[in-house]
C-alpha cells in the first residue's frame, strides 16, 4: 500500500531565470503531464501516458483537464497586520505609514485580535496560491506568535519576524533597542527551524531604528545561523531625503544597511524603486535581494521599478505584494501590474519572465530554491491548480490563444485569487475554491 498520489493536468515550472538562460531554457512544460506526490514531496514529474504506465496500480490519480498545475507562489515581502487596511486612500508613504498603517498595526498587541488575523491572512494567501511568504509581523511579539503558530498547524513554510522600530513612530508602537533584540531572540529560539519555519530579522526601515538597534539587528544576524533580514528600500523620494538627513555620514541608502552589516545572502529588501548603480553593484556583490512590488508601487505613488537595471547587475529579484501598501494577495493580479510597470518604462515583461519572478526567483531570492519554486523531484510539495475555465472571458480569451506563450500571459493578465482552483503544501490539500 503506497501513500503515493498523481495529479494529471498540463505543467509548467521554471528551469531558470530567462534573462540569464533564454526564454526557451528557462522552463519545461508537460502539455499532458502528471505529478506524482509521496510524503510532502514530489517524487516524479514527466509526460503522463509515459509516467502512468509505470506507477503502482493503487496510486490515486486526480485528472484536472483543463487545469495548469505549476509551483505554489511565492510573496518575498508582504505585512500581515495590514491585512485590515488594503486599500487605504489618499497618502503617499510617510503619511500613509502614519495616517493609517500605526494606528491599524496597534491592534495586534492584543494575542487574540492577533490570532484571528492570522488565520484569515493565512486563508488568503493560499486562496491566491502562495505557498511561501516572507512577513513582516507588528512590534509586537504576540503578533509573530499568532502567525507562526496558524502556519505550524497548517505545515506551511514561512518565513516571518517581529518589527524592529525605537524611533520616529508613535510611542504605542516602538520598542526599544534593548527589548527589540531580546523579544526577536525569544522568537527565534521557540520558532526559527521549526518545522518549514524560518525567522526574519524585521528592522522596518532605516528611519525608524536607531543606529543601537542596527546594530543589534546585526548581531542577531551573527548569533543565529541561516537568519533572514527583511526592511524597506528606496521606495519614495520623501523617504530617501529623510534617511539622508538621519545618515548623513553614509554613501546612499542601502549603505546604512551595509554599514550595519544587515546585507547579504538572506537579506531581502523591499521596493528598491530608485536605486543607483553603484547600491545595484552593492546589492549583487553581497548576494541580497529585492523584492519587486508593482501593485503597492503604484498605490502608493513611489514609482516604476527598474528591472532591467537590476538584471544588468545580476540583482536576484522576487515578486512581494506588500499587502496593505499592495493592493492584492494575488501574485498573478501583482504580474499584471508588474508588466504595466515595464511598458511605462518602454520594455516588455516576457510571460516566462513573469512567471520565474512568481515561483523559482521567488525561491531563489529566499535561498530556498532547493526545497520550493519548481517542481523537480525532491521538492517540497506545495502546488497549485490553476483554472483555464475560472470564468467565462478566461475560457473564452484561451480559447483564442494561438500559442502557450499567449496562454500563460493572457493567464497572468487576467488571473486573480479566481483562478486558483486548488492549493497544495507539502502534499496536503490546504485550499479548494
Ligand atoms: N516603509 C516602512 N514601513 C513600510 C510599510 O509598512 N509599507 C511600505 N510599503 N513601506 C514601508
Ligand atoms: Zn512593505
Amino acid at each position: 500500500m503506497t501513500t503515493a498520489k498523481a495529479y494529471r493536468a498540463a505543467l509548467l515550472h521554471s528551469l531558470g531565470d530567462p534573462a540569464e538562460v533564454g526564454i526557451d531554457a528557462s522552463y519545461e512544460y508537460f502539455a499532458d503531464g502528471l505529478l506524482v506526490v509521496e510524503n510532502g514531496l514530489i517524487s516524479a514529474i514527466g509526460p503522463a501516458p509515459e509516467l502512468l504506465a509505470q506507477l503502482p496500480s493503487d496510486v490515486m490519480v486526480e485528472h484536472f483537464p483543463h487545469g495548469l498545475i505549476t509551483p505554489g507562489f511565492v510573496d518575498t515581502h508582504i505585512h500581515f497586520p495590514q491585512t485590515g487596511m488594503v486599500g487605504a486612500y489618499g497618502e503617499q508613504l510617510l503619511d500613509w505609514l502614519n495616517n493609517y498603517t500605526f494606528p491599524c498595526e496597534s491592534q495586534f498587541a492584543d494575542a487574540a485580535h492577533a490570532e484571528t488575523v492570522a488565520e484569515i491572512f493565512l486563508d488568503e494567501l493560499l486562496r491566491n496560491g502562495t505557498t511561501t511568504a516572507l512577513v513582516f509581523a507588528s512590534v509586537h511579539p504576540e503578533s509573530v506568535e499568532a502567525l507562526f503558530a496558524a502556519a505550524h498547524k497548517r505545515d506551511l513554510r514561512l518565513i516571518a519576524g517581529k518589527v524592529l522600530m525605537d524611533r520616529n513612530a508613535p510611542d504605542y508602537l516602538t520598542d526599544t533597542a534593548d527589548s527589540g533584540y531580546q523579544q526577536s531572540k525569544a522568537l527565534i529560539e521557540r520558532w526559527h527551524g521549526k518545522g518549514r519555519l524560518h525567522y526574519a530579522v524585521t528592522p522596518r526601515f532605516a528611519p525608524t531604528s536607531s543606529p543601537a538597534q542596527l546594530t543589534l539587528a546585526g548581531q542577531l544576524l551573527e548569533e543565529y545561523p541561516g537568519l533572514y533580514l527583511q526592511t524597506h528600500l528606496s521606495e519614495n523620494l520623501k523617504e530617501i531625503e529623510w534617511v539622508k538627513a538621519l545618515f548623513p555620514e553614509r554613501k546612499n541608502y542601502l549603505d546604512v544597511y551595509d554599514h550595519y552589516q544587515l546585507l547579504g545572502e538572506r537579506s531581502v529588501l523591499a521596493h528598491g524603486v530608485h536605486l543607483c548603480d553603484e547600491e545595484c553593484q552593492r546589492l549583487a556583490e553581497t548576494g541580497s535581494a529585492i523584492a519587486f512590488c508593482p501593485t503597492s508601487n503604484l498605490f502608493l505613488g513611489s514609482g516604476l521599478f527598474n528591472l532591467p537595471q537590476a538584471e544588468r547587475f545580476k540583482v536576484n529579484v522576487g515578486l512581494g505584494t506588500d499587502v496593505g501598501g499592495g493592493t492584492s494577495f494575488s501574485l498573478l493580479q501583482t504580474l499584471n501590474e508588474a508588466y504595466k510597470v515595464m511598458q511605462l518604462q518602454g520594455h516588455k515583461l516576457d510571460p516566462f519572465k513573469s512567471f520565474y519572478l512568481a515561483t523559482l526567483g521567488g525561491a531563489r531570492a529566499l535561498r530556498l530554491e532547493d526545497r520550493i519554486g519548481t517542481l523537480q523531484a525532491g521538492s517540497d510539495a506545495d502546488f497549485v491548480v490553476l483554472d483555464y475555465h475560472a470564468t467565462p472571458l478566461l475560457q473564452y480569451r484561451l480559447s483564442q490563444a494561438r500559442d502557450f506563450a499567449e496562454v500563460l500571459f493572457v493567464l497572468l493578465t487576467l488571473g486573480d485569487d479566481r483562478t486558483v482552483e486548488r492549493t497544495y503544501a507539502a502534499g496536503g490539500l490546504v485550499h479548494q475554491r
